[in-house]
């Protein structure tokens, strides 16, 4: 009997992600587990992040978004909110450099006035100085949540309506993307989350639609370059169907390369 399933299906073995998102999440309790203050741990989370971009750009990586701080942060004690933003101002001082020679583009995003005069130049420094390069393009999200950015695409939508270059009846879902942050690059194709947790915890919730989901137990410190491998492998057997059935996919995948990703 000709059978439908999907594992007859050849994956998108050796497909690699254009676009990679960062949840990157358990930070405190390694610290907890040293018997470390929480901001030792964010201090041992840069390494981790230096890691992953180099680790992007190193496999041809289009895009990588990691996510530094939430709009909810903010509830965090007021101690750990200014080690976070003290650790911002310093890491963003020693690494933009570094990342300018290796042709990182950097961008952040999310609602930057509410950070420190100081904190908002050096993000507005890193990227003029950035804006350029044609490498790796590394998205910083940092008082981010996938909500304000859906809330801030719509006031900036009626504005064009109510400023008469945009009609109600243009408002589709692909116009809707050009409003929101990220619009200029690929939809995530992977999400990683470290720490175990396995939520989105109001992370690039548009945007994530049909990204493939990849948790882990590993603390973000603690996320090594094989635990980055492991990810792109978990990833390459996926098999990406956007709606459509496995037999179709099949159907696409003989009429074309193998290891074609099929998009929408
Ligand atoms: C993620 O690590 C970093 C930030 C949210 C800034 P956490 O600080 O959330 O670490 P855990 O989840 O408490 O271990
Ligand atoms: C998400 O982690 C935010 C960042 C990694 C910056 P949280 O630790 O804040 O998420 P919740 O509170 O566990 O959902
Ligand atoms: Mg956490």
């Amino acid at each position: 009997m000709p059978t439908d399933t999907d594992s007859d299906i050849p994956s998108t073995a050796d497909a690699r992600p254009r676009h990679i998102a960062v949840i990157m999440d358990g930070n405190g309790r390694w610290a907890n587990k040293r018997h470390m203050p929480r901001a030792a741990g964010h201090k041992a989370g840069v390494n981790a992040t230096r890691r992953i971009v180099e680790n992007s750009a190193r496999y041809g990586i289009e895009a990588l978004t990691i996510f530094a701080f939430s709009s909810e942060n903010w509830q965090r004690p007021e101690k750990e909110v200014s080690s976070l933003m003290s650790l911002f101002v310093s890491t963003i001082a020693a690494e933009v450099k570094k990342l300018h020679k290796k042709n990182v583009r950097v961008q952040f995003i999310g609602d930057r006035t509410r950070f420190s005069d100081k904190l908002q130049a050096s993000i507005n420094e890193s990227e003029a100085l950035t804006a350029a390069n044609t490498g790796l393009k590394l998205n910083i999200a940092a008082n981010y949540g996938g909500r304000w950015d859906i809330v801030h695409a719509c006031r900036n939508i009626l504005e064009s309506v109510q400023g008469g270059e945009l009609s109600a009846d243009e408002i589709d879902e692909s116009l809707f993307s050009r409003y929101l942050s990220l619009q200029d690059m690929p939809e995530p194709d992977l999400l990683i989350r470290t720490g175990g947790e396995q939520r989105i915890s109001n992370f690039l919730i548009w945007q994530l639609a049909y990204a493939e989901l990849y948790f882990t137990d590993a603390l973000w410190p603690d996320f090594a370059d094989n635990d980055f491998q492991a990810a792109l492998d978990w990833y390459a057997g996926r098999q990406r169907r956007f709606g459509k059935t496995g037999q179709q996919l099949a159907q696409e995948n003989t009429a074309s390369t193998p290891g074609r990703q099929v998009s929408s």
